[in-house]
């Protein structure tokens, strides 16, 4: 990695975009791009990936631009640069950026390693608990201005959001534009995937290749939503906590603190060999969410996301598009 850092800035900024772009983000959507500047890398939303059914005030949006951010700023530590973030600075209202300076101070590379490892496993995992020192190191890791983490590990703290997750499964699932929305981001066949780069498709979900036509029926005629609930259900009890991170204020630059707290604490679990999976429905319907807020007495934090974490083998990758797709 070092010889990096002989060549041109052009070529360690371009090696710093990739691994931002290894970020996770909803149905894997990848709603950024990057320009590259002298000293600075500006990331902006990418309005045509929208999730308007599912995501209808972008928060998920700028929550997956937050993750973008970290990967950026952790790589950033890892070629020798120390970098400033700033967000949507007013003549430039839509941009984060970061800014660039050479260092000698060496971060931990952990971090860094994880960024290509870590991974949204929606397997069944072991059920195994775990140990008190990695939880602190996960609540260590969440630690951000303007946003809120929780840890359950208990049964009794598990148990109603289990209530709430199927709730907002079956509300979503009762929604036709939801599933139709979803439909369209699933890349059934590989053809379909290796076409797009985006999506989550179906090996990432551990579901076989199948003809398209096959996977949008199977979506539309077969799939319930008292099945899909069921499957979240049994999925949540074979992990070992829930995790929930909530933004202080329900505004873009706190959902980009909410998206910078997740994955640095994703890039941690990563590294202690923890998974974790997205069971953000109870985030996602308001009516949910509202119930959710008051039953961990939230005040008026918002919950932004709901994740499972435990142990388990890991899943095939999910895709992502090459660099030249995504500068500007
Ligand atoms: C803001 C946000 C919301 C997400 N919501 C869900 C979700 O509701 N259900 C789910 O299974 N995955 C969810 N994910 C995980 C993405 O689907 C995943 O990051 C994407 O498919 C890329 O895969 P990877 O994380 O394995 O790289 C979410 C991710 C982000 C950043």
């Amino acid at each position: 990695m070092t010889e990096r850092l002989n060549g041109s800035s052009l070529d360690w900024f371009r090696e710093m975009v990739h691994y931002a772009t290894l970020a996770p983000s909803g149905h894997n959507t990848q709603p950024w791009r990057f320009g590259i500047g002298e000293d600075r890398i500006a990331i902006l939303p990418d309005f045509t990936r929208r999730l308007p059914v599912v995501d209808p005030d972008d928060h998920a949006l700028y929550i997956s631009l937050g993750c973008a951010l970290e990967n950026m700023m952790i790589a950033t530590e890892h070629f020798g640069f120390e970098a400033e973030a700033e967000y949507f600075p007013p003549s430039e209202e839509e941009r984060l950026l970061a800014r660039f300076k050479k260092t000698d101070r060496h971060e931990d590379e952990k971090l860094f390693e994880a960024i290509p490892k870590r991974q949204s496993n929606r397997g069944r995992y072991d059920g195994r608990p775990i140990p008190d020192g990695d939880l602190q190191k996960l609540a260590e890791a969440a630690e951000r201005p303007g946003v809120r983490f929780m840890l359950f590990t208990k049964p009794g703290e598990i148990e109603p959001l289990i209530d709430f997750v199927k709730e907002g499964n079956l509300k979503q699932f009762n929604d036709k534009a939801f599933v139709e929305e979803l439909v369209s981001w699933i890349r059934f066949s590989r053809k379909d995937a290796d076409r797009s780069m985006d999506g989550l498709t179906s090996a990432a979900m551990g579901l076989p290749w199948i003809p398209s036509w096959m996977g949008r029926m199977i979506m539309r005629y077969l799939v319930t939503p008292g099945s899909q609930a069921k499957q979240s259900e049994k999925l949540i009890r074979s992990s070992s906590a829930l995790m929930l991170f909530a933004a202080e204020r329900d505004e873009k630059s706190c959902w980009v603190d909410v998206g910078r707290a997740f994955e640095r604490t994703a890039l941690t679990a990563t590294s202690l060999g923890i998974s974790q999976a997205h069971v953000n429905m109870p985030c996602e319907v308001l009516e949910v969410r509202r119930k959710l807020r008051e039953h961990i007495e939230l005040g008026d934090s918002q919950p932004m996301l709901l994740l499972r974490i435990g142990y388990a083998e890991p899943r095939p990758r999910s895709l992502r598009r090459p660099l030249e797709d995504v500068l500007i």
